[in-house]
């Protein structure tokens, strides 16, 4: 009997299997490219990126299992509000999805936790678009 179903790993799993580390250097690869986009740029508020890194970085290890740090120093994510001021269209979303995908390639993670990231991002990506295409 073929008791294999194909189930995504869920979120809460991927801090256990790429840890800390993982989630770091995915997020440092994804805000390099940040540093010079043309869309998503402008849209910081600050001058210095490094906070805005820490951030994304500790609510994905909140995320995906690992330390509540970032619900200790932000509170409840509330993702939409906290993207409200930020003009997000189709094409915002698809090149902040772009912009994951790339760095996600950089590294070399098990391909169920690279096919559970991709999926997690895409949804909340576009769970975030919150104007309609110019
Ligand atoms: C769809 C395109 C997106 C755009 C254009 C965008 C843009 C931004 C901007 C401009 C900020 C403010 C930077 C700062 O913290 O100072 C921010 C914050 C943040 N974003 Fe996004 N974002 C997008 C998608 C996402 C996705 C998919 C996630 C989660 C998977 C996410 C998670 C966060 C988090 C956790 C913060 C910090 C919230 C806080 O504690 O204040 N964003 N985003």
């Amino acid at each position: 009997m073929d008791l294999s179903i194909q189930q995504e790993l869920a979120p809460e799993n991927i801090y256990g299997i790429i840890g800390e580390d993982g989630i770091a250097r995915l997020i440092a690869a994804f805000y390099r490219q940040v540093a010079t986009d043309d869309i998503l740029r402008p849209m910081y508020p600050e001058e210095d990126l490094a906070p805005a890194e820490m951030r994304l970085r500790e609510f994905l290890v909140f995320r995906f299992g690992g330390p509540q740090r970032y619900i200790a120093q932000r509170g409840h994510p509330r993702l939409r509000m906290r993207h409200a001021p930020f003009p997000i269209d189709q094409q915002a979303r698809d090149r902040w999805v772009a912009l994951m995908e790339n760095a996600l390639q950089q590294q070399a993670f098990p391909a169920e936790v690279t096919t559970a990231l991709r999926t997690f991002f895409h949804e909340v990506a576009t769970f975030l678009i919150n104007r309609p295409a110019s």
